[in-house]
């Protein structure tokens, strides 16, 4: 079954099409990130006014990459939720527009789902149930996947995604959107010196609003002394730690030994090689996703909507002409 899937959620006009799930036939990302530059993060009216003008380009372009037409298409996958409402309009829109003129199915898939199916296009073999580390620009949640379309959240961050917090930090050092990629390199050059505050809860909730502000206090407080690397080094070190712990001590206590990680904030290199590290030592499995598929992308919404598609969680397009955006979908009621 040949499924095409759009992600509008943010700032990323993303088409795939996939084949049975695991095979890209294509995957079409057309980025805003220029655009959004520079405002210094993502403007959501300028989104859905971009995504608008190019989703039919990308489209087009997605069909012509993997060689096809309309014709082959089986299915619509769509994310839903959660995102920008209006960005994700613009997919919704489309899409049920697309699916009613193919008289095919469509498949409302969630975000985050997403995310973690990114790591079914990495590793073929593998299946839940595992444990995923979803880190991203709006999420910091700790999931066990315990079917491809049944999620428990296990822990979550009470305050700032740790992406978002990268991305304010990066602020603070003067470097571009998105800072993710940016307070990373610098931290390649810099020292773990600076004391900064982790959170321990009695669960496995997660907390960045504090280190963030302990950043912006030691970037005010050492002016012109201040140490740009090293502060850096010092946030993604102990972020990355306070993660990996976390998820290692829920998976001790629920006893679950494959860990799966997912969002855009797994492209950094030091939070997949600790997880790693960490899971090595423990004897667990681990997977980290392909860099190409850790950022917002149709192939990982493609993928999720296939393993909805297949356990029946899709609609004539006929019975849901209603389908509707949910900018806080929640992934539990999927
Ligand atoms: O999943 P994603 O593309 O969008 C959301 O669903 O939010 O994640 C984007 C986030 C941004 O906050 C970005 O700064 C962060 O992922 N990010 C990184 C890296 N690459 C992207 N954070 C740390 N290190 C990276 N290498
Ligand atoms: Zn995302």
């Amino acid at each position: 079954m040949i499924c095409l899937g759009i992600e509008s959620s943010c700032d990323e006009t993303a088409v795939a099409i996939i084949e049975d799930g695991r095979k890209v036939l294509a995957n079409v990302v057309s980025t805003q990130i220029p655009i959004h530059k520079k405002f210094g993060g993502v403007v959501p009216e300028i989104a859905s006014r971009k995504h608008l003008t190019n989703i039919a380009f990308v489209v087009k372009e997605a069909l012509d990459s993997a060689n096809l037409t309309f014709k082959d298409i089986d299915y619509i996958g769509v994310t839903y939720g959660p995102g920008l409402i209006g960005a994700l309009l613009v997919g919704v829109a489309y899409a049920k527009s697309l699916a009613y003129a193919l008289n095919i199915p469509i498949v409302p898939t969630h975000h985050i789902a997403g995310h973690i199916a990114a790591n079914y296009l990495t590793y073929p073999e593998l299946k839940p149930p595992f444990m995923s580390l979803v880190v991203s620009g709006g999420h910091s949640h700790l999931i066990y996947v315990k079917d491809y379309t049944d999620f428990e959240i296990i822990g979550k961050t009470r305050d700032d995604a740790v992406g978002e917090a990268f991305d304010k930090v990066a602020r603070v050092l003067g470097l571009p959107y998105p800072g993710g990629p940016e307070v990373s390199k610098l931290a390649r050059d810099g020292k773990f010196t600076y004391n900064l505050p982790k959170t321990k809860f009695e669960n496995y909730d997660f907390s960045f609003s504090g280190i963030k502000t302990a950043v912006i206090n030691i970037a005010h407080k050492e002016g012109e002394n201040l140490r740009k690397s090293d502060l850096a080094c010092s946030f993604e070190q102990t972020v990355t730690d306070e993660l990996v712990e976390n998820c290692m001590k829920a998976m001790k206590d629920l006893k679950i030994k494959k860990v799966v990680l997912a969002g855009g904030v797994s492209a950094n290199l030091v939070l997949r090689e600790k997880l790693q590290n960490a899971s090595k030592e423990r004897g667990y499995e681990c997977f980290v996703p392909d860099l190409k598929y850790c950022t917002d992308n149709a192939a990982m919404i493609s993928s999720a909507a296939h393993y909805n598609f297949i356990s029946g969680k899709y609609y004539e397009i006929e019975d849901k002409l209603d389908l509707n955006a949910i900018a806080n979908l929640k992934i539990e009621e999927e």
